[in-house]
């Protein structure tokens, strides 16, 4: 079977024999896939509603993958540490996602990876991470349908950290490739458009002035 370009990309991020749980799978096409490809030692997946949890068993046996467990709760809270070292939450907004880490004890254990790709609220996810000692070690872009998202691999460490305010908007993606370029571009242009228009704004001066100097430091990583 064939996976979109953003779940072949969070496939790719997937350590091979690891216990993978794809939460939110609603689907399940993320979960087939890894069941098919027999190179995970074990896969199950999660979604809060029975409807999606319901197409996922449909497509999940249509496409022959009828062992991967299937789960009805939110989030992780049925999950243990015995059924997952690698933890995917994709496809949700970063303050869900956040939530769902948060509630989720067994995560905060440096063996366990947790794969994220929001949809909107990267930096809120990005924020949330930092502030509860889980490191960022890998984040890609990706470019799909006229969007571009982030997808971020990390661990917990027990160590909270800050980060700049670049940092909280382009995590620690370097403009290293087109999709790259584009995430960093865009993020310029919003700080760009946010100090143009605090600009004579009298009582928002500090914002205005926060939104240019991001805007400048985004250029200059962008070396334009
Ligand atoms: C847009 S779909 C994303 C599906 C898939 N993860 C992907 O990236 O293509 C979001 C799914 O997350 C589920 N969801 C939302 N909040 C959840 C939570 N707290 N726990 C588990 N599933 C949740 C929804 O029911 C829905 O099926």
């Amino acid at each position: 079977m064939e996976l979109s370009k953003r779940l072949s990309l969070i496939a790719t991020m997937i350590n091979e024999g690891s216990s993978v749980c794809d939460v939110g799978t609603d689907h399940g096409y993320l979960p087939a896939f890894l069941y098919l490809s027999g190179k995970y030692k074990s896969v199950c997946a999660t979604d809060i509603n029975q409807k999606p949890l319901d197409s996922a068993r449909k497509n999940l046996e249509r496409l022959g993958a009828g062992g991967v467990r299937l789960v009805l709760c939110d989030g992780l809270a049925s999950i243990t540490r015995q059924d997952a070292d690698t933890v995917i939450v994709a496809g949700m907004g970063g303050e869900v996602i956040s939530g769902i880490i948060s509630r989720a004890d067994f995560l905060r254990d440096n063996t366990v990876e947790i794969i994220m790709q929001p949809t909107t609220a990267a930096k809120e996810l990005r924020h949330f991470l930092s502030q509860n000692g889980f490191l960022v070690e890998i984040e890609l872009p990706l470019q799909e349908n006229g969007k571009i998202y982030s997808v971020m691999k990390a661990r917990y460490t027990g160590k909270p950290y800050s980060l700049s305010n670049e940092q909280s908007v382009i995590g620690i993606l370097k403009p290293d490739s087109d999709d790259a370029i584009q995430y960093i571009q865009k993020q310029y242009k919003i700080a760009l458009k946010c100090a143009d228009s605090l600009k004579d704004v009298s009582h928002k001066q500090d914002e205005y002035k926060y939104y240019l100097e991001l805007s400048n430091n985004l250029k200059n990583i962008l070396g334009v």
